[in-house]
């Protein structure tokens, strides 16, 4: 029962998740079901994935033991009245929904216990994302199995003690992705502000930044130290960090993720 999954809201996310699910994790299509409420994207995901698809949250929901919600935040309360009612004991709930704590889900289902809260991130959508996720409680081992069975769908999976981490992990790994694009999209500018092509641009920064990245996971030493390593006296890293310093770079990342994790705590608030 727990190897068949049921995703309610077949959005960007939701349906992401479904073709990770069917092309790697699940035995067949029909051990997936999205529950996908606009007619024309629920007819899209049956043809694109063959899988189960309902308009509606209905009683199919009762035949698959995993129940993935991924609608909007703002649509929680509404997603979670209509699926009240199918709910049994022992189904994993796992919600993907950003802000949305644990306490409000068990409430909107009339006190269900079994609930896993996680963050997956955009590069989730191919694969090669990273999911935090918190299990309150009444989780045995062979639950967590099955959960990390659904998430690691997505890429690397990493469980957490706390819940309030979760809105952590959204102001880190969720919302990262728009850091790096936006730290990308300004070096490619400056790139092409010395003469470069966009193509030629988005190349170099592309392998520095996989090299960077690989580099610094083969070496075990942590960034601190790789950025000594780069920055010799009077050369071009360091007289780029004198101007980094000087902005207070540093504390501008810092408080642009704590207002990410503000943020995140306020959702449906
Ligand atoms: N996008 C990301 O990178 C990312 C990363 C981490 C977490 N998340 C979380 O993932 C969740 C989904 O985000 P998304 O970008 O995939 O949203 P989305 O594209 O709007 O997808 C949600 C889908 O669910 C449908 N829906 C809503 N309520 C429904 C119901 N009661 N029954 C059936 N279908 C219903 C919506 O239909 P309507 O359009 O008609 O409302 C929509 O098609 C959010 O809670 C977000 O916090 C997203």
């Amino acid at each position: 029962m727990e190897s068949r999954v049921a995703v309610i809201g077949g959005g960007n996310m939701g349906y992401a998740l479904g073709c990770s699910l069917v092309h790697k994790v699940l035995n067949k299509p029909e051990d997936l079901l999205i529950v996908e409420r606009k007619g024309n994207r629920a007819e899209y995901i049956l043809n694109a994935l063959k899988c189960n698809v309902e308009q509606k949250i209905n009683s199919r929901v009762r035949e698959f033991g995993i129940i993935v919600v991924a609608v909007k935040p703002q649509e929680a309360e509404e997603a979670l009245h209509e699926l009240k009612e199918y709910i049994f004991e022992r189904h994993i709930v796992i919600s993907i929904m950003a802000g949305v704590p644990i306490s409000f889900i068990s409430d909107k289902l009339g006190g269900h216990e079994r609930i896993v809260r996680c963050m997956p991130n955009l590069p989730g959508q191919i694969g090669v994302g990273i999911t935090v996720y918190f299990g309150r409680y009444g989780f045995s081992a062979e639950d967590y199995v099955a959960v990390e069975r659904v998430l690691s769908s997505m890429g690397a999976v990493l469980r957490v003690a706390e819940e309030d981490l979760i809105d952590g992990a959204t102001a880190i790994s969720g919302t990262g992705p728009g850091y790096m694009f936006y730290i990308i999209d300004s070096m490619v500018s400056a790139a092409v502000d010395l003469g470069f092509s966009y193509r030629e641009a988005e190349s170099m920064i592309a392998e520095f930044i996989k090299g960077s990245v690989e580099l610094w996971l083969q070496s075990d030493l942590k960034p601190d130290t790789l950025l000594k390593m780069v920055a010799s006296e009077g050369g071009t890293t360091e007289a780029a960090l004198v101007v980094f310093n000087k902005h207070h770079l540093d504390e501008i990342i810092r408080d642009g993720i704590k207002a990410a994790y503000e943020r995140a705590k306020k959702l449906i608030g």
